[in-house]
């Protein structure tokens, strides 16, 4: 009885979790299948964007619109690109981006906890070959890494999560 009970409710569970939610995108590429809910990621930035962009007082760099923006990336190199970002987010952004404001804290842990599991499942692609990268995808993200390092790390770091909502605006369009 016991177990079954404990069956019953992880299969309930099971079930929401894989309840189709509006706002999820399915990215493909070769035999990779990502689940991304863009709408999930948009609405936890939400929460804290005027307050990091208002500590942003650097007006003339941009991490991620200048001077390629990422809407002309070629179509073979985008699961390239969405790689490569959410490694550059989880490593070099979010980290670096605490305030003294706890709960905004506890708001960009969870937007990079997100991050970081997306992130293990492109790796999954990317060791079946499955996310190859182009030569126009690594000069992209030469110029966004060198962007970033006009910058001090905290600087930098504030200014591209400041951006997450150009990357989000980018995934909504292409997905
Ligand atoms: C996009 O990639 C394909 C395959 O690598 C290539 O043939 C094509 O020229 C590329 N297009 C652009 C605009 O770079
Ligand atoms: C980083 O750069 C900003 C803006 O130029 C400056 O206000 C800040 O003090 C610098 N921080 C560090 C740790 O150097």
């Amino acid at each position: 009885m016991k177990v079954c009970l404990s069956l019953c409710l992880l299969s309930a569970t099971c079930w929401l979790y894989l309840m189709p939610t509006t706002g999820k995108k399915i990215f493909q590429s070769g035999p990779c299948m990502i689940s991304m809910n863009v709408k999930e990621i948009r609405a936890r930035f939400t929460a804290i964007k005027e307050t990091i962009q208002a500590r942003d007082t650097v007006r003339t760099i941009s991490i991620l619109s200048y001077p390629y923006s990422l809407h002309k990336i070629n179509s073979t190199d985008r699961c390239c690109i969405i790689h490569h970002l959410l490694r550059f987010y989880v490593d070099m952004v979010f980290r670096h981006c605490k305030t003294e404001d706890s709960q905004i804290n506890r708001k960009i842990s969870s937007i990079a906890n997100y991050f970081l599991s997306i992130k293990n499942t492109f790796k999954q692609c990317h060791e079946q070959n499955a996310c190859s990268c182009g030569e126009q995808a690594i000069e992209k993200y030469k110029q966004i890494l060198a962007n970033y390092g006009q910058m001090n790390i905290t600087s930098a770091a504030m200014k591209s999560l400041g951006e997450l909502d150009i990357l989000l605006d980018w995934m909504e369009k292409v997905y």
